[in-house]
């Protein structure tokens, strides 16, 4: 029986996990170092000291921490105040303390940061029960202190705790502790979140239907490990992602990217002289499929590229969950999918699902052209999906 919630802050509550790299990188440059967001991969949910001075090392660079954070922090307060709360979060903060469960922030961040970051979305300390951050233990997550530290505080043990995850250092830090571990795509994909441990995973917060009491909440939670088996929805299927692919996000969208690219050059469009090349990544295997325009004397019967690339993956797959899409052209901007391709689409994707529009120039060298990232939920905010198959 669930009876605490113990929240991640960063990539749970705020999507700062962006903002926080780009002040990284930032802080770096000033130093005159020219860092790469990979850098900071494996030391992400693992505390300020390691996220600095893991990095700063591999430059063999030597940094005083203090300063650097102090340093850090001031750009990305300027930053945070731009974003806002993740999809769900008051929400679902509402609905538990009408549940009268247990509410914690367990974060490996420091007291500053969280400080802004609650603020910057409109919550502040005193909306939880506790506030546990890296400063009050020894070690940081991957181990489990935080959470132990959190749920002992609350007065409950830790199988009766939930522990809400977006990263794989903090997954291992909630099992280790003994508590379920529900992960949140916000920052890895599902396969890297199931290799991890976790027992669900969800796109946000707004995965949870409104319950007002601690049973009800229960009982969504067992639904939800239980029946799907870690199943999670892409538009009008539930797919269970990949499980053993050893390669990361950003290798499979540069592998997205090349496919994309390279269909591109295939591309049959005689009359629009419009050539477009689309390439996505599925959820269920991490495989990349790609296609390109077909054009037709009967203008009306034209494929975009976007939805060669989808026939392709379902007649290989038989079913399909879009992780993320990649589309280039020659365009300025660079084209997204066409509002018929958004309806295709919007069958086989989430609302967190990625979609990269790259000029050639951004496909054919990183860090030059123009490189656009939306969510599918920006694209396409209202999908329509037929009545029986919403889940
Ligand atoms: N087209 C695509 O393939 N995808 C898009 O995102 C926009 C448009 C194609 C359709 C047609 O062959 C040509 O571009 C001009 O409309």
């Amino acid at each position: 029986m669930i009876n605490g919630i113990l929240f991640d802050m960063d990539g749970v509550l705020i999507d700062s996990e962006p903002i926080i790299l780009h002040a990284a990188i930032s802080y770096f440059a000033s130093l005159g170092l020219s860092v790469r967001k990979e850098d900071f991969t494996p030391f992400i949910g693992a505390g300020d000291r390691a996220f600095l001075c893991g990095v700063a090392e591999k430059y063999g660079l030597a940094i005083d921490f203090e300063q650097a954070r102090d340093e850090l922090f001031s750009l990305y307060e300027e930053y945070a105040m731009e974003v806002g709360p993740l999809h769900g979060v008051h929400r679902f903060i509402a609905n538990a303390k009408k549940a009268g469960l247990k509410i914690a922030v367990a974060t490996s961040g420091a007291p500053r940061k969280v400080e802004i970051n609650l603020k910057s979305i409109g919550l502040s300390p005193s909306d939880f029960d506790l506030v546990v951050t890296g400063s009050m233990i020894k070690r940081n997550k991957p181990a489990p202190d935080i959470y132990q530290l959190a749920a002992l505080s609350m007065g409950l043990p830790t199988q009766e705790c939930l522990v809400m995850e977006d990263a794989i250092n903090g997954i291992h830090a909630g099992k280790k502790a003994g508590c379920t571990v529900c992960a949140l795509t916000t920052t890895f994909i599902p396969t890297e979140l199931f290799e991890a441990g976790a027992d669900l995973a969800v796109t946000s917060l707004d995965s949870f239907e409104d319950f007002s009491s601690v049973g009800m909440f229960n009982q969504q939670l067992e639904s939800m490990i239980g029946e799907d088996d870690g199943k999670i929805t892409y538009g009008a299927g539930r797919i269970l992602p990949a499980s053993g692919v050893m390669q990361t996000r950003e290798q499979l969208l540069r592998l997205a990217i090349g496919e994309a690219y390279a269909k591109r050059k295939n591309a049959y469009a005689p009359y629009s002289q419009f050539k477009v090349g689309a390439a996505l990544l599925s959820a269920a295997t991490s495989r990349v499929y790609s296609g390109c325009n077909v054009e037709n004397s009967s203008y009306g019967a034209t494929i975009c590229a976007e939805r060669n690339a989808v026939l392709n993956a379902v007649a290989t797959e038989g079913s399909l969950g879009i992780e993320l899409l990649v589309v280039v052209s020659k365009d300025s901007p660079p084209a997204p999918p066409c509002a018929e391709c958004l309806q295709v689409l919007a069958e086989f994707s989430r609302p967190e699902t990625e979609i990269h529009l790259l000029d050639t120039v951004a496909a054919e060298q990183e860090g030059k052209g123009t490189h656009l990232v939306y969510t599918f939920g920006e694209l396409l905010p209202y999908p329509f999906i037929f009545p029986s198959m919403r889940l």
